[in-house]
């Protein structure tokens, strides 16, 4: 019997575990995916501990993950497009990525690129459209100035190399131990702690045109404090500045789409974007992968193989 990750009830990092499950069946549309890298992310370990639990509640025994890649096992009715032995990657919003076979919808697979790794392809789903749309949010052009708060964690990584595939200028708050990644992907790092206006400032020559918070504290009140408009700040973490600020709060839900996945897909066969992966670990592990990622301290993604 394949397995999975499940868990009984709401908790820490100790409820997760590996058990076999009955044999996904691709019902009609859907496609029956060998995954070979799923990404995690830190959106599952909050509706894993309950604190989504009004927003996204959770129906237990709960599966985990929405990022995947894999190869094509079977097809359901009414699928075509997609043969089986295919490499794909997508996603899942069933809650059941992290395991060795997810039942997904065709509409939210793509081919993967021969030369894609399975680690960049299986982690490219949630981080990549929430990049996408962090950066069209804060409408980022050529000549802009742009600040990303965590930009060395899988999003940030991310949303830097697009900003700067625009043409902007990116400042990059991160520990200097990321420094380096920073540097050599174009952007300017700057240390967040005490004194980071007055660093970005500097950093900035003045002038800070867009703003996109990754992780969420008072990211949004030091953009406003650095002058940059509502509307050209977009935060995925801290959804309550919304309403108070004025400002975006653009995630995944507005770039979750084939489509863009694909235009993710070709960006990193093209040479143009780079996921960094942090470290990898097989399925029986996912307790410790976790462990690793809610440190928050990551240089791109964690991912697991089945
Ligand atoms: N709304 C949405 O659609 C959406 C989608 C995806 C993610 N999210 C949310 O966005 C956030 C980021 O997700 P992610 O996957 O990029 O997480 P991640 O990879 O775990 O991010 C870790 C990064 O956070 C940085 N960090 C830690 N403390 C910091 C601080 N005080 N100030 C600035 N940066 C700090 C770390 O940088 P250093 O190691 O350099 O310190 C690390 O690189 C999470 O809260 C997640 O839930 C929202």
């Amino acid at each position: 019997m394949p397995r999975a990750v499940r868990f009984d009830a709401y908790g820490g990092i100790d409820v997760l575990k590996v058990v076999e499950v009955e044999r996904p069946v691709p019902a009609p549309g859907r496609v029956l995916v060998r995954v070979r890298a799923a990404g995690i992310n830190p959106g599952e370990a909050s509706i894993r501990g309950g604190r989504l639990a009004k927003r996204f509640p959770a129906t237990f025994p709960s599966g985990e993950g929405s990022d995947l890649a894999g190869v094509v096992e079977e097809l359901g009715e009414g699928v075509d497009g997609f043969g089986v032995g295919d490499e794909v990657l997508g996603f899942t919003n069933d809650r059941a990525s992290h395991a060795e076979l997810v039942a997904a919808e065709a509409d939210k697979l793509v081919p993967k690129p021969r030369s894609v790794t399975w680690e960049a392809a299986g982690s490219l789903f949630v981080a990549g459209t929430t990049a996408v749309a962090a950066v069209r949010a804060v409408g980022v052009r050529a000549g802009d100035t742009v600040v990303i708060s965590a930009a060395a964690g899988g999003v940030g990584t991310l949303a830097v190399q697009l900003a700067r595939n625009a043409g902007a200028t990116v400042i990059g708050l991160a520990s200097p131990e990321h420094h380096g990644w920073l540097t050599d992907h174009g952007a300017v790092p700057v240390r967040y702690g005490d004194g980071v206006a007055e660093r970005i400032r500097e950093a900035a020559d003045g002038r800070v045109d867009a703003f996109i918070d990754a992780f969420g504290a008072q990211y949004v009140e030091l953009a406003l404090e650095l002058g940059v408009a509502p509307e050209r700040v977009d935060t995925i973490a801290n959804f309550a500045a919304k309403e108070r600020y004025g400002v975006k709060t653009e995630g995944t839900a507005v770039a979750a789409s084939a489509e863009v996945l694909a235009e993710l897909a070709a960006m990193i066969r093209d040479g143009r974007l780079q996921v960094p992966i942090a470290r990898v670990y097989p399925l029986d592990q996912v307790q410790a992968a976790y462990r690793e990622l809610e440190k928050r301290h990551t240089l791109g993604k964690i991912v697991l193989r089945p």
